[in-house]
């Protein structure tokens, strides 16, 4: 069955010695707890092996926030899914918004990535979702399903169910403005009837589909009681050990 996983993007947040100490809080604050679901944190590249060295692996996940689309050489200040892995670093985010929006990834790109990340043994978060004009137009449906399709759907069955999706309306991210848990469940319910028509039902059943967008202790009991709401991917509310656990601790 799949995962219920809650995850936090650090995003380009916390300096070394905040961020290890933040990793450590988290991790004495899950110590000798049990909890329902599976936890990241994705983490600036600088931080990903001291962090994952001074916590307990086995209960807190450590992700990249992104990886190269090239496996070595000449690439001047990348970061290659192999290195990314030699950290201790067992996921990696992928295809976020911002990096589509302010770095110019495309589909293409993170169909390389995607690779790169599963040929070294990560598992992707890969991140999809639409813009404020794009659901205002209706075509939330189809940017979501063509994201999915230009990146991922080359995969075979056995490495689609490595994967891990994150939807991320855009206009949620940040903004204080969640996605209602009816408009997340929608959406994920549909891919989840995508995911059912290229790969049947026994990937689209085990793919954990995470919802991210202005997640908090306030809203994700609520979001992650939907059906095939598998879980979070947090920004802001992963940034402080007391907003985060209510997250975990939701499920
Ligand atoms: P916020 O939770 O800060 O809205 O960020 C969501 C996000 O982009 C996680 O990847």
């Amino acid at each position: 069955m799949r995962k219920n996983i809650v995850a936090g993007n650090w995003k380009m947040n916390n300096n070394l010695q905040e961020g290890i100490a933040l990793a450590k809080e988290l991790n004495a604050a899950l110590a000798g707890k049990t909890v329902n679901c599976d936890v990241v944190i994705g983490t600036p590249f600088i931080h990903l092996a001291s962090v994952a060295s001074a916590i307990d692996t086995g209960k807190i996940g450590v992700a990249a926030q992104n990886c190269a689309d090239k496996a070595s050489g000449a690439y001047t200040g990348e970061v290659s899914a192999e290195m990314v892995a030699s950290t201790g670093a067992k996921y990696v985010i992928l295809g976020h918004s911002e990096r589509r929006a302010y770095y110019g990834e495309n589909p293409e790109m993170l169909k390389e990535k995607t690779l790169l990340a599963l040929a070294n043994g990560l598992t992707p978060i890969f991140c999809i979702g639409e813009m404020l004009e794009e659901r205002e137009a209706g075509e939330h449906f189809n940017i979501v399903k063509w994201q999915i399709e230009e990146s991922l759907f080359d995969l075979s069955a056995k490495e689609f169910g490595k994967i891990v999706l994150a939807y991320e309306p855009v206009w949620a991210i940040g903004t204080g403005k969640t996605a209602t848990a009816d408009q997340a469940q929608e959406m994920h319910a549909f891919i989840r009837d995508v995911l059912d028509g290229k790969y049947g039902k026994d990937v689209s059943d085990n793919t954990s589909i995470l919802y991210g967008g202005s997640a908090n202790a306030a809203n994700a009991k609520e979001l992650f009681s939907k059906p095939d709401v598998d879980g979070g991917l947090i920004g802001g509310a992963s940034l402080g050990v007391d907003r985060f656990m209510p997250i975990i601790e939701a499920f």
